[in-house]
């Protein structure tokens, strides 16, 4: 029986951990609760001792998600280890994931700590962290770049002491996968102790190879569980992407030859739902999940296709959840419909109020847009959730002109902690008349760094999905918002980014 390769999702730690990606806990939820419904393994619900805001998430994943193994990360401390493990108590299955750097260069110059004290650290967290879960992880942080003798003595001690998984974390992207892959092959040969524990790979993509590393730190270096995110999302170039290691493995079983528990048909909407969430839109050239990844445009291509599918499809988009923009909804679909329609997209709205609220709101859309596809509900019910939350704005409405010759001007109304507001204001540009009539009454401060509008589905009745990233006083923040109408979606996307940069619960940095 061919070995299992265990998929370890690090979406909601790792990858917020790309700047602006930071995500409230009901998106965490959501997000949480498609990673079971797609049979990951392990879910990294966050870093519990990072903030009180990822603490509640944690604690709220491990009571909700009931298939998958709840995972918080924690420094290599009591302190980070307790923490972990509080929020940690309500999991039905826990990991404690502790990790410290074992890198000359990370020692020397970020720790300040000795070889001896980094070794005596190890084996402290490890041997506390065994005090609430018998599933735990040891990561050497830097591990590529540390000293293949050290790294057999903090393993060796750390495997002593009870971690059940050894993640050889290759943190700043600078493995190459021949060298990766035989470094953990020499690691788990020299090891005494190395077949009482799983080897996981964690790579970073800074050189665009993290997931060939992966790939082979399995082949060559026998690791058997692979740390990845939905869309590859993580700070700087990304971590491993899940989908793509789960068609690698799937499509070339031939060559890999191991069992994956993943059900892939819930790959895209998965993808969707993350870069809805964050803001981070999906190229469309992605393996797997861009727009384009089975778009046949050539004319040999198109007619080999035609007469036998396989002549240039290696694996099938129905199969990893690409519907087509299948028409799912329209103006005279009853509440039954919708409500139907939410579950079938695994959307679990609180009360019949909130469906209700959802319900007028597809009605609207409804009016202005003839077909209504599961993206559009998706973006629906995020547009509802920040309607019900503690954001301080939301909008109401607004007029814009534009003409030539004329400066652009825009009228927004919209509400701060429940009070009416109406501000004008004129920009070089539709957008940049809106942010100036907002920031006329907020006086934000804030600098704009990033502004994308994607099409949500195809044709020009297509809502726009606006993301605009915010910078203030060394936070950054993505706003999303959508409407058929970008200016207005801009609109949304400025006051949610705004809503972030007021958030107390938002964590300044989600990093180590
Ligand atoms: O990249 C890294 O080293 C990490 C560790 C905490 C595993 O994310
Ligand atoms: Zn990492």
């Amino acid at each position: 029986m061919a070995d299992k390769l265990i998929i370890f999702d690090t979406t909601l730690r790792d990858g917020e951990q790309s700047p602006g990606a930071s995500m409230t806990k009901d998106e965490k939820i959501r997000i949480a609760k498609q990673l079971e419904r797609m049979k990951v393994d392990v879910i990294e619900a966050g870093f519990a001792a990072a903030s009180p805001g990822d603490f509640e998430s944690i604690k709220a994943i491990a009571s909700i998600i009931k298939d998958s193994t709840i995972c918080s990360l924690s420094r290599a401390n009591d302190r980070d280890i307790a923490r972990a493990a509080e929020a940690l108590q309500a999991a039905q299955r826990k990991r404690i994931h502790t990790f410290i750097a074992t890198s000359p260069l990370h020692m020397e110059k970020k720790l300040r700590m000795t070889p001896d004290q980094v070794l005596e650290q190890a084996i402290q967290a490890v041997r506390y962290a065994r005090n609430f879960t018998d599933d735990v992880e040891f990561s050497p942080e830097d591990g590529s770049r540390s000293d293949m003798d050290f790294l057999c003595r903090v393993l060796e001690a750390v495997i002593k002491e009870g971690a059940t998984t050894i993640n050889f974390a290759d943190t700043v992207g600078y493995a190459v996968p021949e060298l990766y892959g035989n470094m953990l092959k020499s690691l788990r040969e020299r090891i005494p102790n190395s077949d009482k524990a799983i080897w996981s790979v964690h790579c970073h993509n800074d050189l665009g190879m993290a997931v060939a590393n992966s790939l082979a730190g399995v082949m060559i270096g026998g690791a058997r569980q692979i740390e990845c995110t939905i869309n590859g999302l993580g700070e700087r170039a990304g971590n491993t992407a899940l989908e793509e290691i789960v068609m690698a493995v799937r499509t070339r079983k031939d060559y890999f030859d191991l069992q994956l528990g993943i059900d892939i048909s819930q790959i895209v909407p998965a993808s969707k739902l993350v870069s809805q969430i964050t803001g981070f839109a999906v190229q469309p050239n992605k393996a797997v999940v861009g727009a384009n990844a089975f778009a046949h445009a050539s004319g040999i291509h198109q007619d080999g296709i035609l007469k036998a599918r396989d002549t240039y499809e290696i694996m099938r988009a129905e199969d990893v959840g690409w519907t087509a923009n299948k028409l799912v909804l329209g103006k005279l679909s009853g509440r039954n419909a919708f409500k139907q329609r939410l579950e079938e997209l695994g959307i679990e709205l609180e009360s019949e109020t909130e469906v209700n609220a959802a319900f007028a709101r597809f009605k609207e859309l409804a009016d202005r847009k003839a077909e209504i596809f599961d993206e559009d509900i998706l973006a629906l019910v995020s547009d509802e959730e920040h309607a019900h939350n503690n954001d301080a704005f939301h909008y109401v409405s607004l007029s814009q002109r534009s003409e030539t010759g004329e400066l652009p001007f825009a009228k927004v109304v919209f509400t701060s902690e429940g009070r009416e507001v109406t501000c004008e204001g004129n920009g070089n540009g539709p957008v940049d008349a809106i942010v100036n009539a907002i920031d006329s009454k907020v006086q934000s401060g804030a600098e704009l760094l990033l502004f994308s509008v994607n099409a949500i589905t195809t044709g020009t009745q297509s809502q726009g999905e606006v993301t605009m990233r915010l910078s203030k006083a060394g936070r950054i923040v993505n706003g999303v918002g959508a409407d058929p109408d970008i200016v207005v979606a801009s609109a949304k996307a400025y006051l949610s980014a705004l809503n972030k940069l007021q958030s107390k619960t938002e964590k300044l940095n989600p990093q180590i």
